[in-house]
């Protein structure tokens, strides 16, 4: 399974998200190196919650900034539960395919955090 790495350059500028995006790497790795199935719900519930509790962090800091793309991103981050939910129901059934939730994880740990989520750095460092 792919590890997810890391890096000090993919921070946006404000270590309440950097520190919970840098916990999400762990906790996606957690599930992707789960032993068994019991580990595995264990490790994407967590995950899941978590995830859920950042997004609503990191709304209220693009709020409290003022961010001009709020809606656009809040859009995003809607689509990304949508997909964690379909993810959750088809856990719950027994149909759960760790690909999927892979591919999930590539899109939003990566292209997310080094897209969108860097974006609202670079504004607020634009303002100062
Ligand atoms: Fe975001």
């Amino acid at each position: 399974m792919s590890k997810f790495t890391w890096r000090d350059d993919y921070r946006i500028g404000y270590d309440l998200v950097d520190g919970q995006h840098e916990h999400l790497f762990k906790l996606a790795n957690k599930v992707f190196d789960a032993k068994d199935k019991h580990a595995l719900k264990h490790c994407v519930q967590e995950l899941f919650r978590y995830v859920r509790k950042h997004f609503r962090d990191e709304e209220r800091l693009m709020s409290q900034l003022n961010y001009p793309d709020y809606d656009h991103h809040v859009q995003l981050h809607n689509e990304i539960e949508l997909r964690l939910s379909k993810i959750d129901a088809e856990f719950k059934t027994d149909q759960f395919s760790i690909t999927a939730l892979q591919i999930l994880m590539n899109d939003w740990l990566l292209d997310h955090i080094l897209g969108a989520d860097k974006l609202i750095g670079s504004w607020a460092r634009k303002q100062q």
